[in-house]
């Protein structure tokens, strides 16, 4: 597709694919042509579907709550849980990357970062849990079912938040929440319901993304078991091999944007109002950008993926990603001695804009 037809129109979904590499950089990088407010805002504006100027006034908010240091101070804790969660399961001799690991993992991490007591862990998981579970069938009674799941999920979840925002206030702690209550810019705060919205994001942007992260990285040294093997006895290579993950098998495949004009790509002509999808998954593997590119190199550099997107939308929570995939990666290679997948069929979540599997058993 990338090569016949590299920008098409997609008559079924009305909207437009978008395949190679330097159209989908041009689109993300040019956020007053391409919205991203897509019409999907059913609970309100979240920072993934403003656009400028608002957005970056809330991006530089959130920023100075969510800073390198702050992730970075994470990572002790990242290690002990993964070593906490494998020591469940090793003794048994085989263990699912998905449930075991790489689902658990990034929700513990995120609950600890918003000041989540663990008595509530269950809770909070199964919230999350609600927020990012697809639907099941495809009647209009699944679909109506699932929102009206996510929607009592929003509202507990906001109430939950609501009495840690009350309790932060009154009695800052070194957490997310209180640093994001503090966090000002020319004498403006985050209103209480933006802080809110925020957290949630959070649970939606960032956890089931992670887990296919560390599950899809798991996946390829099973399927090429001469990368686990280099990565293994080449510990330094594993923060390239997160990146080269990222390029190769992206968690996100696809990333919506709409119209605002007129405007022309790749010889095609599109209107001011529809949806136009960059296809991540096929710019990462666009040979014009990326020398061999259906090969996995380790050590791939420069690599330039759009994994994490590109532009003022560029993942917040990319470095969290990357360290909980770096750590989880480099543990497993540790612990676990040649991982292989005990089975011979793969169970793929049904989306098409994610990459990734519901379980993935390795011995
Ligand atoms: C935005 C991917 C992990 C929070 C994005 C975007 C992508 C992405 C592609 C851009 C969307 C767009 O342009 O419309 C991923 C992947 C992850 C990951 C592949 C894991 C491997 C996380 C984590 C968090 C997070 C761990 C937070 C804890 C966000 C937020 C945005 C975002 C808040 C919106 C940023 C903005 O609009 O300015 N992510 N993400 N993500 N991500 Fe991630």
């Amino acid at each position: 597709l990338r090569e016949s037809t590299p920008v098409r129109f997609d008559e079924d979904r009305e909207s437009w694919d978008v395949f190679r590499y330097e159209d989908v950089h041009r689109i993300l990088k040019d956020p007053a042509t391409f919205s991203s407010r897509r019409g999907l805002e059913v609970r309100g504006e979240t920072l993934l579907t403003m656009d400028q100027p608002k957005h970056t006034h809330m991006r530089n908010l959130v920023n100075k709550a969510f800073t390198p240091k702050a992730i970075n101070d994470l990572a002790p804790r990242i290690t002990s849980i993964t070593h906490d969660l494998l020591d469940q399961v090793l003794s048994k001799g085989q263990m699912d990357i998905v449930h075991d690991l790489a689902t658990p993992l990034p929700v513990i991490v995120i609950a600890e970062l918003l000041g989540v007591p663990s008595k509530d862990r269950k809770l909070f998981k199964d919230w999350s849990d609600t927020l990012v579970k697809g639907v099941e069938g495809n009647s209009q009674e699944a679909f109506a079912k699932m929102v009206a799941e996510r929607d009592v999920a929003v509202r507990e979840l906001s109430e939950y938040f609501r009495a840690i925002l009350a309790e932060r206030r009154s009695k800052p702690e070194d957490d997310l929440v209180s640093a994001l209550l503090e966090a000002e810019i020319d004498g403006e705060k985050l209103e209480e319901d933006e802080i809110l919205q925020f957290c949630i994001l959070l649970l939606v942007a960032g956890n089931e993304t992670t887990t296919n992260l560390i599950t899809n990285a798991i996946r390829l040294m099973t399927e090429q078991p001469a990368i686990q093997e280099q990565v293994r006895t080449h510990p330094e290579l594993v923060k390239t091999t997160v990146e080269e993950t990222l390029r190769y098998y992206p968690p996100i495949v696809a990333i919506g944007r709409v119209a605002t004009e007129d405007v022309e790509i790749g010889g095609q002509q599109i209107q001011k109002g529809q949806q136009v999808v960059s296809w991540v998954g096929s710019a990462n593997r666009d040979p014009d950008k990326f020398e061999d590119p259906d090969t996995f190199l380790p050590d791939r550099k420069p690599n330039a993926h759009m994994g994490f997107g590109f532009g003022i939308h560029f993942c917040l929570g990319a470095p969290l990603a990357r360290l909980e995939g770096q750590i989880a990666l480099e543990i497993l290679l540790s612990k676990l001695g040649d991982m292989q997948f005990t089975k011979s069929k793969l169970s793929p979540i049904p989306s098409p804009f994610v990459f990734g599997v519901k379980s993935y058993p390795i011995t």
